[in-house]
């Protein structure tokens, strides 16, 4: 369903029950909310989901620019247009782990919990800030084929079957070429999230597919190593993609984590 978010139609799917405990699912880059339509199958019985497109991807419209902070106020400005005021489980993959930390920093109060799925906290390097902004470039110039066909044997594990990886490519391919830019930009000037690991305060799950390569699990080690009291659960058989490739497995440890609905 679209609303009007800053003068721009952002789609937001919602599931499951009205009165059951609401998780955020914020997409990866550069995919869309259709990422967590198997995870979806096994939860949207007894639990409520929120799953934005962000501006730019699925069938949201795109702006010019964005920042990590425009995208959690996208979000949160879809809250309120589904009427959902209550804490909600924020779930992030990858560049939506990023949004995650910063819907946290930014509005610690409504985060009841945060899922960090194949990300990292520390910010680019200077070298891969380079090449990000090269890339938003190309992008500019040439199509979303630039970081489709980049991508697209990095998400996966070698167990993903050929039809996964064709039909992910092709829906990167069909992302708005300024939305993807603008996307990368935003990714290139992301804050540093290690020094607030410490201080994150809320239950934490982070999971991370086995046979990552893009955020490895070494990553989220560390994130788990510095967040108190957090959650790791590694999913075998999985690459960056685990919730794509291994949705039951992400599904059940989502369960095991949020407990009873
Ligand atoms: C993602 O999967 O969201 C991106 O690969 C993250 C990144 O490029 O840092």
């Amino acid at each position: 369903m679209h609303h009007t978010v800053d003068n721009l139609r952002l789609n937001c799917e919602v599931l499951g029950p009205e009165s059951a405990a609401p998780i955020l699912f914020i997409h990866g880059f550069p995919l869309s909310g259709a990422m967590w339509e198997p995870v979806a199958d096994f939860l949207q019985a007894d639990h409520r989901l929120i799953i934005p497109d962000l501006r730019g991807f699925g069938a949201s419209e795109a702006g010019d620019s964005v920042s990590m902070l425009r995208y959690v106020h996208d979000c949160f400005a879809l809250l309120d247009a589904i009427g959902e005021d209550r804490p909600v489980a924020v779930a992030g993959m990858s560049m939506g782990g990023y949004i995650a930390f910063e819907f946290f920093r930014r509005f610690r109060r409504r985060t009841a919990s945060l899922i960090l799925i194949d990300t990292r906290a520390a910010a680019d390097t200077e070298e891969s800030r380079k090449a990000r902004l090269a890339t938003a470039e190309k992008v500019l110039a040439h199509g979303s084929a630039v970081v489709a066909d980049a991508m697209v044997d990095k998400l996966f594990s070698p167990h993903a079957p050929p039809g996964l990886k064709a039909r992910w490519h092709g829906l990167m391919l069909s992302a708005d070429a300024r939305g993807v830019a603008a996307a990368l930009k935003a990714m290139a000037d992301r804050p540093d999230s290690t020094p607030d690991l410490p201080r994150i305060d809320v239950p934490t799950l982070i999971i991370v597919g086995e046979q990552d390569i893009v955020t490895p699990p070494g990553d989220s080690q560390a994130m788990h190593a510095a967040i108190p009291g957090s959650v790791l659960e590694t999913i075998p058989a999985a690459g960056h993609m685990a919730a794509v490739e291994q949705p039951r497995r992400v599904a059940d440890a989502l369960r095991r984590f949020l407990g009873a609905p």
